[in-house]
This record gives C-alpha cells, sequence and structure tokens, in this order.
C-alpha cells in the first residue's frame, strides 16, 4: 500500500514566545506544503527527503509510532517527502513533515486516528527531538486555518474569519528558533527580568485575546494596531533584530494597517497586514530594506490524504 499525505506549513499571528510560558497565541496555515509519500515494502526501511533539514524528524515519529501503536509488522517502509517550500523561512517544515507522517502511517495501520492523537502524538515527537516548544505548529499543521492555541494543546480554537491579508517578507537570516527560547528563559531565570517578562506575557495575552475578537469581526485596523504593540513587546524581550525593525516599520511606513516579526524572532519572517490598494507598495518597501517578499497566502487547509493505492 501507498499513502501520500501533505501537511501545511504555519505563521504566527500572534503571542509567539508567551505561548512557552502558558500563555495564548494566534497562528495560520499557511498554503505551502509538505508531502509524505510511505509505501510498503517486503523488508528494509529508508527515508529520501532531500527538502527537509532534520530526518530525525521522521525518524523519530517512525520509531515513536510503532512504539505507541505496538506495530509489529515485519514490512519495510520506504519513505519519500517533497516540498514547495525552503526550510529557510521557519515556516515549520519538521511540525508538518511529522504530521504527514503520523497521518499517512495512521492510514497505512488503518488505525484512524483523531486530530487530537495525532496532536499528541506529535507535540511528543516535537519535544523529544526539539526539547522545547509550545506545539502551536503541530496543531496548525493538523487543523489548518487561523487556530487559537494554548501551550501544549491545553486549547485549540480553529478561528473562522474572512481571508487575512497579509504580506509575508523574509529577513534573509535564518533564525534557529529552539536556541532563541532556550536564550530567553535563561534570560528570564535572572530574578531582575523576570518580573517584567512575566508583566510582558501577560501584556501580549491581552492582545492576543483582543486580537481574537478583532479577527473574527475582520477589523484589520484595529488588527494592525494590536499588531504593532506586540512587536514592541516582543522588541523588548529582545527577540526582533534590526534588519526585521526596518521591515515593520517600511511597512507601516508605506501604509500597513501593523507589522511585526512572526516566530521565535532573530531572522526568518515578519508579517504586514495590508489593504489590497497598498500591497504593492507595502511589499515595494520591505524589499527596499532589503527583505524577500515570500508569496504565501494564509488559513491554508490542515494535513489531508492525497492517494491511497
Ligand atoms: O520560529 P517559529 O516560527 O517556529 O516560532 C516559534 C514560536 C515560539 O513561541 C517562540 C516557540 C513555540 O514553540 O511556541
Amino acid at each position: 500500500m501507498k499513502v501520500i499525505a501533505s501537511a501545511p506549513g504555519k505563521l504566527m499571528i500572534f503571542g509567539e514566545h508567551a505561548v512557552v510560558y502558558q500563555r495564548p497565541c494566534l497562528v495560520t496555515a499557511v498554503s505551502s506544503r509538505i508531502e509524505v509519500e510511505i509505501e510498503e515494502i517486503n523488508s528494509g526501511f529508508s527515508i529520501n527527503a532531500p527538502q527537509v533539514k532534520d530526518v530525525r524528524f521522521i525518524e523519530e515519529t517512525i520509531k515513536v509510532f510503532k512504539e505507541r501503536y505496538k506495530i509489529s509488522s515485519a514490512k519495510g517502509l520506504l519513505i519519500k517527502t517533497k516540498s514547495d517550500f525552503s526550510s529557510l523561512y521557519g515556516f515549520g517544515s519538521s511540525s508538518a513533515v511529522t504530521v504527514a507522517t503520523i497521518t499517512a502511517l495512521s492510514k497505512i495501520y488503518d488505525l484512524n486516528l483523531t486530530k487530537e492523537e495525532i496532536f499528541k502524538l506529535g507535540y511528543q515527537i516535537n519535544l523529544n527531538v526539539q526539547k522545547v516548544g509550545s506545539g502551536f505548529d503541530i496543531a496548525a499543521a493538523i487543523f489548518g486555518g487561523i487556530v487559537y492555541f494554548v501551550t501544549g494543546g491545553q486549547v485549540i480554537e480553529p478561528i473562522k474569519t474572512k481571508k487575512i491579508p497579509l504580506v509575508v517578507g523574509y529577513s534573509g537570516v535564518k533564525a534557529d528558533t529552539p536556541k532563541i527560547v532556550q536564550e530567553l528563559k535563561k534570560k528570564i531565570d535572572n530574578k531582575f527580568f523576570k518580573k517584567r517578562a512575566d508583566e510582558i506575557f501577560d501584556e501580549i495575552k491581552n492582545l492576543t485575546q483582543s486580537a481574537k475578537e478583532k479577527l473574527i469581526k475582520a477589523d484589520w485596523l484595529s488588527l494592525g494596531l494590536l499588531m504593532n504593540k506586540n512587536q514592541s513587546l516582543l522588541t523588548e524581550l529582545g527577540v526582533s533584530t534590526k534588519k526585521l525593525d526596518y521591515m515593520c516599520q517600511a511597512a507601516i511606513k508605506a501604509g500597513a494597517w501593523g507589522a511585526k516579526l512572526s516566530g521565535a524572532g532573530g531572522g526568518d519572517c515578519m508579517i504586514a497586514l495590508v489593504s489590497d490598494e497598498k500591497r504593492k507598495l507595502v511589499e515595494e518597501a520591505i524589499t527596499q530594506v532589503g527583505g524577500q517578499i515570500i508569496n504565501v497566502s494564509a488559513q491554508a487547509e490542515g494535513v489531508r490524504v492525497k492517494i491511497k493505492i
């Protein structure tokens, strides 16, 4: 039997870092996807994943899956992946590949896992390999659309709204998310910063909750202002970079409703919320300060199985 499953990448809209500390975030799945094809073969195990930066996620998924579901089949597996985005952008290729692999295995072994079961397994695999993380990217890859999410999947709430008009700019620098999360943790362990960090996370929590309401109403003007406030707090946490700041400022100057970094910071992408009329101007402004526009759209469909032979 051969199964192909594909899962989307993601972009954080609100709440990064705070979501590692028991606060909520808002994440959207994006139109770039990773496809995982799994075929049962007579024996052996082979992975062909040229665009996946870290095949440990696939290896760990197979291992944990077989242990959890007591798979004792003597047959082997041939695994191939195809991606339509570079792992450089921070779109969550690891979580997408993990979710697609679990979903394909669930079909191969006829387990009919629920989304919640796939989340639990995916989050555990994510932590086994990466040690840190809230699991928001796993939820986005499974559920798709926009998700309101609290640390470890305590809340996973799909949000229905109009198409969110985002421009995405890549800073040209690959961010090392686990490293940035660990460095921030070290900083917070210092008692002088801890109090302020807690206040910042609470402020981000309030912003994220307001953002959820504005998002549902498609009130882009208010949402943009909240993005700018979130960006200031991320700058205060020390996770933004000069390049990301310039890109956000350029976007706002060119008429965006708001702009902020998306994800761990330290590089990767920023997002700007823009009207159709201002889109071109904003894209040009971001490019002029050295950013690269990435053409993806938000609210993509979550994991899906394409073919089963
Ligand atoms: O760098 P990204 O896009 O994977 O986003 C990381 C977001 C954090 O909140 C910093 C970490 C997490 O797992 O929630």
